[in-house]
């Protein structure tokens, strides 16, 4: 007999020097080494401790610690355990219902429980959807620039994914309307049309109530999915956002997805899909896994029913709007209005500057880094990656206020030296 200590030289021989890509299959494979948001560039020494503005999490001051640990100790004392027990289906009912009742009043369309599935946040609810919809080839349209992580869900699919651009006024319907027209011609089926409608990842801006109303019928008309990430749709400042899409086409051609990541915190990893319920039964078939995890989701919508959520949105909502108030005058004050071009957002947590000619995205990027200010690299939000890319993503969300006129500071000397010539290298 083999002893074990032979076989484990023999595991650690064979296995050691391979990469995992090996054993990667052809859905996986590509998606090795393709840059996350939180990417630093590489082998860039930053002289001073780091300031980092590159992160969409919420205030960290802001998180509602004692109220969650009050709603999950409460929840643990309920008879029949429900919370430390496998649960199916679409989740909670009681959560989905206060999620059903809020949405019902706000947009002014009635829906009920049966409109909802939970999911591990909204990334999950997206990934849930392109799993269950999306045969490699399919096509589906993004606004460009996008969040990066659902491009990579539509990536590990294999989606052909086609662009539109973003303006003022969210998605432009005008050049939607072109690719639709000449995707049709080509005889491609156009399954999903990806939209973050309100206060957009990196770009702020929300689809205004006639271009919301122009892609429900354009979507209409080539039978496409409308696809409406509204993961920071609550996070509105001086006005909330028009209508809906789900609610304005009444659930049909549309599903939406949101989360409490923004609002409340990433950690709890609580989303949805909200769609038809016809539409929600397509999801839970390709939902393998025991369940979903009722600790989190019956601890959650115990806070929610102890009335929390609201006045701490009310206090988030105040508080992102100082701090894109306080950033945006950080930034006036250290004469970046120089070398970028910005419009403070009326809702979320970024700030996007375009550069202005003469400064070089790559360069700024690293050069800030060295200066010790880390912001997002706009090629991370763009299909076309650095060769397209012109922005960078400024987040002020988690960032306390306190660092930020340090922080334009240092965004000023890494403009000025990139202004100059005298950059950070590239390594590698
Ligand atoms: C537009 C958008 N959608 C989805 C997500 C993922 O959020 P969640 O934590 O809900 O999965 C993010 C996170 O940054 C986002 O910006």
């Amino acid at each position: 007999m083999t002893e074990l200590a032979e076989v484990q030289q023999a595991l650690a021989a064979h296995w050691q020097d391979r990469s995992p890509k090996e054993i990667a299959n052809q859905l996986s494979a590509p998606l090795f080494g393709t840059a996350g948001e939180w990417d630093l560039p590489k082998g860039v020494e930053p002289k001073r401790e780091l300031l980092y503005l590159a992160v969409g999490i919420p205030d960290a001051e802001s998180l509602p610690k004692q109220a969650l640990s009050d709603a999950a100790a409460a929840v643990l004392d309920k008879p029949g355990d429900l919370a430390l027990r496998y649960g199916f289906g679409l989740g909670p009912e009681a959560l989905r219902s206060w999620l059903a009742q809020r949405r019902s009043q706000l947009e002014g369309f009635a829906v009920d429980a049966d409109w909802f599935q939970m999911t591990n946040g909204s990334s999950g609810a997206i990934d849930l959807i392109v799993r269950s919809l999306i045969d490699p080839g399919d096509v589906i349209i993004s606004e460009n620039p996008t969040y990066m992580g659902t491009l990579h869900n539509f990536r590990g699919v294999r989606a052909d994914v086609r662009y539109v651009p973003v303006d003022d006024e969210g998605l432009n319907t005008d050049a939607l309307a072109d690719l639709l027209a000449q995707l049709h011609g080509e005889g491609k089926r156009i399954k999903l049309i990806y939209t973050i409608s309100a206060f957009q990842n990196p770009t702020g801006v929300t689809l205004s109530a006639a271009r919301r109303v122009r892609l429900l019928e354009l979507a209409c008309q080539y039978d496409a999915v409308v696809l409406d990430d509204e993961a920071y749709r609550e996070l509105w400042f001086e006005q909330p956002p028009p209508q809906s899409l789900s609610a304005m086409a009444q659930g049909y051609g549309v599903i939406t997805v949101g989360s409490f990541s923004k609002t409340v915190a990433t950690g709890i990893r609580i989303g949805w899909i909200h769609a038809r319920p016809e539409i929600l039964a397509l999801f839970g078939r390709m939902r393998f896994a025991m369940g979903q995890n009722q600790f989190g989701l019956r601890a959650f919508g115990e806070f929610l029913n102890r009335d929390e959520y609201e006045p701490h949105l009310e206090q988030v909502r105040a508080l992102y709007q100082r701090k894109r108030d306080l950033l945006h005058e950080a930034l006036l004050q250290a004469g970046l209005a120089q070398y970028l071009d910005w419009q403070p957002p009326g809702g979320g947590f970024y700030i996007w500057a375009k550069l202005k000619p003469g400064l070089e995205l790559q360069a700024l990027w690293r050069t800030a880094v060295e200066e010790g200010i880390a912001v997002n690299n706009g090629a991370g939000f763009s299909p076309g990656g650095a060769e397209e890319a012109d922005c960078i993503r400024i987040a002020y969300a988690w960032t306390s206020a306190d660092q930020f006129a340090e922080a334009a500071r240092r965004l000023r000397l890494a403009c000025d030296r990139v202004a100059a010539g005298d950059t950070t290298p590239q390594v590698g």
